[in-house]
């Protein structure tokens, strides 16, 4: 699929298909006007005998407009005019994507980029166009005998901007939007493949490529053995009960001019299958426990993205791959472990295991001397009882990397959301026979999961994004998300100072 900016009248674009937009009720958009005037009122006359009111996602199709060049236009309904918004912006994108892709136009115009959106210039319309048509195109079918195949699939897209000023902004928003794409595919298959496949080796041989496909990113992968020499034992008991290896892969990118620069570190939880331990699981939809590695695939993803935009700074991904197993060796209740950290820890519930694997890998970087550090995870069930599927649950000790998430997060639109984390709710883990219990007294399950890990991050400025509502789609069309890529992305853009700069 090829994406480029455009600035030019409707009319001249001699294309197989131009895309316009028509508000409600049966209200011409400038560039769909200007289509009516060399058309002699066709476009007009169709609206006036009712074929298209203009809601939102609503679609016409015409072949052999009078005096346009291109094949068809496809006029797209957008709402009403003064509520569009990003929400809606995106939805008709969507919309539209599938449409030109069932029928038959392997490439289009698009001026749906010219649209007003409520607050969002023209960078952020082009970017969001690339990253939406991405994700509506996205299939994962390498299991399947019959892969389903589009006939005429489209492969290339124009977005026009309004002046011959912005297509340097345009170009720009493209370039950023396929890398943030890139990287969230990349989270997706990883999220998506089977958990007999995706073990912790597969984490590793992933992270082994990348180094091996960018010249600035190196590769390093800690197995068990040197899990125990580094004294990481918390992370060891999480693995002891199934026969693939823990393995954590550290992924260092190189882009600052200086090379001795404090790195930002992204740490994704990487249960490639959490099936409880002996604290098991029930039987329902335990399928989706392979995502329990999305952190992970996530992290990988934005280090996927950042190593194509190469941006100047310098950046380290740390994948923590691990299974939870219910086998004979595993850890259980009762079992007090000694983190790397020298803090202990009283197991309640092996189910409680993202926390006993990224505590020891937050001790782990602190060798880096971080400037922050990010851990993404899916860590709890009850975020998604306080946010739902749309928003993820963010935590910090530092305020402003708290803001800078935050902001980053709606710039993006994967958006997250800043929980509280009061010494009240710290009292809730308290255990009678050690430093501290891995699970919390019921209620604010979230933020006493937020709460343990900020003990191992008393070194750095550090946030915690917890994933667990927003990183995969369950149900029959169930999949990863990729996210939250294009927020980890945008993060390290605005870190780079290259945000949406002309
Ligand atoms: N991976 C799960 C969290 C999870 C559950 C994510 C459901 C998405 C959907 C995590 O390891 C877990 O099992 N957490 C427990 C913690 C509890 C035992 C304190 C949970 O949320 O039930
Ligand atoms: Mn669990
Ligand atoms: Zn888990």
């Amino acid at each position: 699929m090829e994406f480029s900016v455009k600035s030019g009248s409707p009319e001249k674009q001699r294309s197989a298909c131009i895309v316009v937009g028509v508000f409600e009720p049966r209200r011409l958009s400038p560039i769909a006007e200007q289509l009516d005037k060399i058309s002699e009122g066709y476009i007009s006359s169709l609206l006036r005998r009712g074929d298209l009111e203009g809601k939102a996602g609503q679609m016409l199709l015409l072949h052999h407009v009078p005096n346009v060049l291109s094949e068809r236009v496809l006029l797209v309904g957008c709402g009403k005019e003064r509520e569009l918004d990003e929400r809606q912006y995106k939805q008709i994108i969507k919309k539209t994507i599938s449409t030109l892709n069932e029928t038959g136009s392997m490439e289009a115009v698009c001026f749906l980029t010219e649209l007003h959106v409520k607050g969002r210039d023209t960078y952020w319309k082009v970017r969001q166009a690339v990253e939406t048509t991405k994700d509506s195109l996205y299939t994962f079918n390498q299991f399947k005998s019959n892969k389903p195949e589009t006939r005429r699939p489209l492969r290339k897209l124009v977005f026009n901007v309004p002046t011959r000023r912005e297509l340097s902004l345009g170009e720009r928003a493209i370039a950023h939007g396929l890398a943030v794409a890139s990287g969230v595919k990349a989270g997706k298959d990883l999220g998506n493949m089977p958990p007999n496949v995706a073990n912790p080796a597969y984490l590793a041989s992933q992270a082994r490529r990348l180094a091996d496909d960018f010249e600035t990113v190196t590769t390093k992968i800690i197995g068990e053995q040197e899990m125990k020499e580094l004294g990481m034992t918390s992370y060891l008991a999480v693995g002891q009960g199934s026969k693939n290896e823990a393995m954590m892969s550290v992924i260092e990118y190189k882009g600052n001019p200086d090379p001795n620069a404090k790195p930002i570190v992204l740490i994704g939880k990487g249960l490639t299958f959490d099936s409880g331990g002996i604290s098991i699981k029930p039987s329902a939809q335990m399928d989706e426990m392979k995502y329990d590695m999305c952190g992970a695939a996530t992290v990988f993803g934005a280090m996927k993205s950042l190593a194509k935009l190469n941006l100047p700074i310098n950046v380290v991904g740390v994948l923590a791959g691990c299974e939870n197993m219910p086998g004979g060796g595993a850890y259980r209740p009762g079992d007090i472990l000694t983190t790397m950290s020298g803090q202990t820890v009283e197991v309640l519930n092996t189910d409680a295991e993202g926390r006993l694997v990224l505590c020891d890998a937050l001790t782990y970087v602190e060798r880096f001397e971080p400037d922050c550090v990010v851990d993404v995870a899916t860590l709890t069930g009850a975020c998604v009882v306080a946010l739902g599927h749309h928003i993820s649950g963010l935590m910090s000790n530092h305020n402003p990397l708290a803001h800078e998430l935050i902001n980053a997060s709606e710039q993006a639109g994967d958006r997250a959301w800043r929980l509280p984390m009061n010494d009240e709710y710290q009292e809730q883990l308290a255990s009678p026979f050690a430093d501290m219990a891995n699970l919390g007294s019921p209620g604010a399950g979230t933020i006493t999961a937020g709460c343990f890990l900020s003990r191992f991050a008393k070194k750095y400025n550090w946030a915690h994004l917890d994933i667990a509502g927003t990183a995969w789609v369950g149900g029959k069309d169930k999949s990863a998300t990729g996210r939250p890529v294009p927020l980890l992305v945008q993060f390290l853009l605005n870190r780079a100072g290259l945000e949406n700069l002309e």
